[in-house]
């Protein structure tokens, strides 16, 4: 539902961007949003572990961080002879870090006091003066008997980086509880009407045209029961996903005062994942994941990365290829990566994702529909899949071609040619 349609029934709904079903509708998979097919990698870097939702250590201005000559990342984890299903149940967020952008080696756990049952996903920053603070999502009531799903943003500080002998991560770590859903602009667990709310996988920017400082997360929208919201259509409510804000008025990364979305999508889908920004041509790229579960009645979208643009960053967000739909899985593997990050590397944007479920029952969902879910999907891939390319112009953006499993190439590595390019040199 267009924002202007949304009347004043529903409190909290302030978001300034919306993405409309009129947008959603139009999602359909093309040559420049398809991903090439993912074969498992000849070896597995992380064989003891699933890994998944995975972000970088970045600096403030956004880029990667490389720290005395090492890239380094965070991703959820669990003992890779865990059922793939349960993994969300017991994540915890480890650390690894590679000298060449392409091996990469297990740090560890980074923290042994984490808040929450289990830990989901974040960003980390690298801070000027070599402080590394990460931001997660501390999901489940620490201490209850049973697994939990309230879920409260996060940010940890006193890490530091040694590499004297070696590359590591220390603390002691300070966790500090960030922000709580306030139940006016972001839904409370109380006021869900879906499977799931969403409060979580906080994301740090600073605004390079204003010098601000922002946390970007995943959140819902309140529509009360009985709203006009969606003609009324309580079906369609309850597909209330957000983007969420937060600002630090001084630019210190542990205080936090909530803000209007950035944009919702209310009657359109009930999570836009891990929402975060790439600053490049003076505009804002806002990427974010979603399922294709998560997408209301009547509409039909994929697993996928989808993304908007704006001359600011509260400005009025425009889908890219005006459907929002950026990336996708190949019609004959829908589910072979999910959880798309993309940062900017020369004047292309990369994106990395996890290498999901992949050898698939059938060549449709159709084909498989009949089977229970748990034989749908044969086999987890639970590590990093190949890094994709994008150009980006504008309101277009192109799949051109990919690297290698975890290949995140180090500041100033000069790509090789991308296919398109070699053809078009032929
Ligand atoms: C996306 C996601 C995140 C969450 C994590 C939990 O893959 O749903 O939103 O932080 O997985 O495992």
């Amino acid at each position: 539902m267009a924002n202007d349609s949304l009347g004043d029934g529903a409190p909290g709904f302030r978001a300034r961007a919306g993405w409309t079903r009129e947008h959603a509708a139009r999602i359909e998979r093309t040559d420049d949003t398809v991903a090439p097919v993912i074969y498992p990698p000849e070896d597995d870097q992380i064989p003891h572990l699933h890994i998944w939702d995975t972000w970088f250590l970045r600096n403030r201005d956004g880029t990667l961080a490389e720290v005395d000559g090492y890239r380094v990342c965070f991703s959820l984890t669990a003992p890779s002879d865990l059922l793939p299903g349960k993994r969300h149940d017991v994540a915890n967020i480890r650390c690894f870090y590679s000298d060449d952008g392409r091996d990469w080696h297990d740090g560890g756990p980074v923290f042994e006091d984490a808040l929450g049952q289990r830990q989901w996903a974040g960003s980390a920053l690298y801070d000027d003066d070599g402080s590394v603070y990460l931001f997660y999502t501390a999901a489940g009531e620490d201490g209850a008997d049973d697994l939990t799903y309230g879920q409260r943003i996060v940010g940890a500080g006193g890490g530091t980086i040694d590499t004297a002998e070696g590359f590591s991560l220390r603390g002691p770590w300070t966790h500090h509880e960030l922000l709580h859903p306030d139940g006016e602009r972001y839904e409370r667990e109380d006021q869900s009407r879906a499977m799931i709310y969403t409060f979580r996988d906080p994301w740090f920017f600073e605004d390079p045209e204003t010098g601000e400082t922002w946390l970007l997360f995943e959140a819902n929208s309140p529509v009360p029961e009985g709203s006009d919201v969606c003609d009324g259509d309580a079906a369609q409510q309850g597909f209330n996903g957000s983007v969420g804000i937060a600002r630090s008025p001084t630019g210190d990364p542990l205080e936090w005062e909530l803000e209007d979305p950035l944009l919702d999508a209310v009657g359109v889908n009930q999570e836009l994942e891990r929402p975060h920004i790439v600053y490049t041509d003076d505009l804002y790229y806002l990427f974010i994941s979603s399922h294709l579960h998560t997408f209301a009645p009547g509409l039909e979208g994929y697993d996928a990365l989808y993304g908007f643009v704006a001359e600011e960053l509260r400005g009025d967000y425009v889908p890219l290829n005006e459907s929002g739909l950026v990336a996708t899985n190949p019609e004959n593997a829908p589910f072979q990566s999910y959880s798309w990050m993309a940062f900017p590397h020369d004047d292309e944007v990369l994106v990395q994702s996890f290498f999901n479920y992949y050898d698939f029952a059938g060549e449709t969902l159709d084909e498989i529909a009949h089977l229970p879910e748990s034989e749908q999907m044969r086999r987890f891939g639970g590590t990093l899949g190949p890094t994709l390319r994008l150009t980006v112009e504008g309101t277009k953006t192109r799949i051109v071609g990919k690297l290698g499993h975890w290949h995140v190439p180090m500041a100033g590595e000069k790509l090789p040619p991308t296919e398109r390019e070699l053809i078009r040199r032929a």
